[in-house]
């Protein structure tokens, strides 16, 4: 399978956002990645469900949801009547991760968990079964624009090996300081899904960098 490419709309103009979804729209990337900050889990507050409504109208691919916030559980049906068709919970803001997990997937979105930094992805030992996705944040949250942190990369391996040993589906998204500098290492060490907000929208020309992310690796496929 190729890699996807998922521009984060944080970094994205706000006071134009319809001709940033134009663009995305017209690229080769395959979602949209959409913060949700509450202020609370992360120490930013981004936006709510009716901008995400408002995103919907204006986007022709997916909406990827990463949810960072505390207790997720009370919003998921509001993000899913919204329009995310991907859910991304926090693995640190659920206590019973297993059934918000569930709650997700009932829905009808693709069912996402996300780890800070510091988290180790062994965690995810007896859950990557169940979800379709682990986000393994490389900054962290609640900023656009920072500084990769390259402790990522054994983790992503790490997981890699875990989901091939368990022969299952899940996808690694990486989130956080991705960019051109940086894409062709993550993905051969077994990322599926490459999250890229200021490398993109403050690039001189975000449909190229958008081009040339996604035509990383082709040759050689390494996911
Ligand atoms: C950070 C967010 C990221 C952010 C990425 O808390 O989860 O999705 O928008 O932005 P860049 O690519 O600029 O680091
Ligand atoms: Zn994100």
């Amino acid at each position: 399978m190729t890699h996807l490419i998922a521009p984060s709309v944080l970094a994205a103009d706000f006071s134009n956002l319809q001709k940033d979804f134009d663009m995305v729209n017209a690229s080769g990337a395959d979602w949209f990645h959409v913060d949700i900050m509450d202020g609370r889990f992360v120490p930013n507050i981004s936006f709510g469900m009716s901008i995400v409504k408002t995103m919907k109208k204006m986007a022709k691919k997916p909406l990827d949801v990463h949810l960072m916030i505390v207790e997720p559980e009370k919003y998921i049906g509001q993000f899913r009547e919204a329009g995310a068709d991907v859910i991304t919970v926090h693995y640190e803001a659920c206590p019973h991760l297993h059934r918000t997990v569930q709650q997700i997937k009932a829905t009808g979105a693709k069912a996402g968990v996300a780890l800070n930094p510091h988290t180790p992805v062994q965690l995810l030992e007896d859950l990557i079964e169940d979800i379709d996705l682990a986000l393994l944040m490389s900054v962290n949250p609640g900023f656009g624009g920072q500084k990769f942190i390259y402790q990522t990369l054994p983790k992503v391996r790490k997981l890699k090996q875990m989901i091939v040993e368990r022969n299952s589906r899940t996808l690694i998204e990486i989130d956080g300081g991705v960019g051109l500098q940086n894409a062709e290492k993550l993905l051969q060490a077994g990322a599926n899904v490459l999250v890229a907000g200021s490398s993109v929208f403050k690039a001189d020309d975000p449909a190229g960098v958008i081009a040339k992310l996604k035509k990383i690796g082709e040759q050689g496929v390494y996911v």
